[in-house]
C-alpha cells in the first residue's frame, strides 16, 4: 500500500487544501454526517430520534463515553455535575474586570481559559480519573459563567444555582430568576432548550472541533483547548452567524421586509460582500437536519409561549425566496442549523448576544468528545505543511540605506 508519509519525506510533495476542503484529519467513531444525503448521527442514533427523546445530558454522555448511559451511569453523571456548578469566587473577581458591554463569548472563553489556572493538575496528563473531573468541571461550570454575562449586563446580582433542578432547568433559573419574585421554570423553555442543546451538540470536524483537537494535540490542558474551540466558534462563518442572522432578519423588517431585494444582494456576494447569514454549508449540499427540526421546533415553541415574532414570517419567505432561485439552486445554499435557532432563543428571552454562547453550551460534550478521543487515538500533534510564495534568498540591507 502507498505510504503517504514516506512518499511526503522522499519526495518533499504536499498537498494544498485550503480550507481542509477534502482533507480527512482524523478517523472518528463519534458522529456521522453524509452531507448528500442530510444525516446525521451520534454515536449511531439518529439526530431525528435523540431530538426527539433524550435529556442534553443523555447525550453528552454518549457523546464523550461512547454509549447512552444506564440509569445508574445516567444519575452518577448528573449528580457529579450538579455537585460543580459552583465556580469558584476569585473567577467572578476576574469576571467583575471585564466592561459591562463585553461580548459574552470573549468573556467565556476567557474564563474556561482561566479554568486551567485554578485546576493546574489539568497541565499534566494524569490518565482518565483526572480528565473525567476537568470534564465535569466543564460542563457543570460553563452554564454558570455564561450567566454572569447577562447577569451583569441588567445590573443585577449573579444567581447561585439551584442544584435540585436540571441541568436545562438550572440554566434558567440562573438566566431569569430575579431575587425579588419567585421563579418558575416554564417546561415549553426547558424542553425547547434540551433540544437546541442536542441539536448543537457535535458535528464532527467543523472549525472550532478541529480547533480542540489541534490544539489539544500539542498536549495542552483540556480547558485551553476548549477555550480556543469557543474562540473559533465565535467567528460570523461559524457558530457567531446565529447572532448576524436575526440581526439581518431584523434588518431587513426594519427596511419594508423586502426579502427579494436581500436575496439579490446576496447573489453578488463578491461585489455586496453580503451573504445570507444562516445559509450555506461546507458539507450539507442538500439539506441541513438540523435546520429541519429547528424550523418545526420554532413554530411550535412560539405558538405554545403565545409569541407572535414577525421576524419568523420574514424567515421563512427568506427561505422560499432563496431556495426557488437560480443563484442558491445552482450552489446548493440551504438553510443551516443557525438560520431558525435563533428566533427560538429570542422566544425564550435569550438576547442576541448570547446566542453563540448558547451554542458553545451546546457544542461543549462535542468538542470533550473529540479532544478525547485524539488524546486515546495519541494522535500525533497537528502541523500542516505549506508551499511558500515569498522571496528567494536576499542580502540585509542597513537601516539608513533602505
Ligand atoms: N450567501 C450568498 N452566497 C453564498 C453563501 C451565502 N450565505 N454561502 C456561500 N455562498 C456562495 C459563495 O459566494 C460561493 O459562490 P461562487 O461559487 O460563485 O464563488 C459559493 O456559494 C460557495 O461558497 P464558499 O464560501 O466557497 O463555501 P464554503 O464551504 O467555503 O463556506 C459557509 C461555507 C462558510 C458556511 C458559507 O456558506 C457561509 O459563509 N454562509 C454564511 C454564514 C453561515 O451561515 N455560517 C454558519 C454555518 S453552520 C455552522 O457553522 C454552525
Amino acid at each position: 500500500a502507498l505510504d503517504i508519509n514516506k512518499l511526503r519525506d522522499e519526495s518533499g510533495y504536499i498537498t494544498i487544501d485550503s480550507g481542509y476542503k477534502n482533507t480527512g484529519a482524523t478517523k472518528s467513531a463519534i458522529t456521522f454526517l453524509d452531507g448528500e444525503k442530510g444525516i446525521l448521527h451520534y454515536r449511531g442514533y439518529s439526530i431525528e430520534d435523540l431530538a426527539e427523546k433524550a435529556t442534553f445530558l443523555e447525550v453528552a454522555y454518549l457523546l464523550i463515553y461512547g454509549d447512552l448511559p444506564t440509569a445508574e451511569q445516567y444519575s452518577k453523571f448528573e449528580n457529579a455535575i450538579r455537585r460543580h456548578t459552583i465556580v469558584n469566587e476569585d473567577m467572578r473577581k476576574i469576571f467583575e474586570g471585564f466592561p459591562v458591554n463585553a461580548h459574552p463569548m470573549g468573556t467565556l472563553s476567557s474564563l474556561i481559559s482561566a479554568m486551567s489556572a485554578f485546576y493546574p493538575e489539568s497541565y499534566d496528563d494524569k490518565g482518565p480519573d483526572q480528565t473525567d473531573l476537568h470534564i465535569i468541571r466543564l460542563l457543570a461550570k460553563l452554564p454558570t459563567i455564561a450567566t454572569w454575562s447577562y447577569k451583569k449586563s441588567q445590573g443585577h446580582p449573579v444567581n447561585y444555582p439551584q442544584n435540585q433542578l436540571d441541568y436545562c432547568s438550572n440554566f434558567l433559573h440562573m438566566m431569569f430568576a430575579l431575587p425579588v419574585e419567585k421563579y418558575e421554570v416554564d417546561p415549553v423553555v426547558s424542553s425547547a432548550l434540551n433540544k437546541l442543546l442536542i441539536l448543537h451538540a457535535d458535528h464532527e470536524q467543523n472549525c472550532s472541533t478541529s480547533t480542540v483537537r489541534l490544539v489539544g494535540s500539542s498536549h495542552a490542558n483540556l480547558f485551553s483547548s476548549i477555550s480556543a474551540g469557543i474562540g473559533a466558534l465565535w467567528g460570523p462563518l461559524h457558530g457567531g452567524a446565529n447572532q448576524e442572522v436575526i440581526e439581518m432578519l431584523e434588518a431587513i423588517k426594519a427596511d419594508g421586509g423586502d426579502v427579494g431585494k436581500y436575496v439579490e444582494m446576496a447573489k453578488n456576494a463578491k461585489t455586496t460582500g453580503f451573504r445570507l447569514f444562516g445559509f450555506g454549508h461546507r458539507v450539507y449540499k442538500n439539506f441541513d437536519p438540523r435546520a429541519k427540526i429547528i424550523k418545526k421546533a420554532a413554530y411550535d415553541v412560539l405558538e405554545k409561549l403565545g409569541v407572535n415574532d414577525p421576524v419568523l414570517e420574514i424567515a421563512k419567505g427568506l427561505e422560499e425566496a432563496a431556495l426557488n432561485d437560480e443563484y442558491f439552486i445552482a450552489r446548493k445554499l440551504y438553510p443551516n442549523v443557525d438560520f431558525y435557532s435563533g428566533i427560538i432563543y429570542r422566544a425564550l428571552g435569550i438576547p442576541t448576544n448570547m446566542f453563540t454562547v448558547m451554542f458553545a453550551m451546546g457544542r461543549l460534550p462535542g468538542w470533550i468528545a473529540q479532544w478525547k478521543e485524539m488524546r486515546t487515538q495519541k494522535e500525533p500533534i497537528g502541523r500542516p505543511r505549506q508551499i511558500y510564495t515569498g522571496s528567494t534568498l536576499r542580502p540585509f540591507v542597513p537601516i539608513e540605506q533602505r
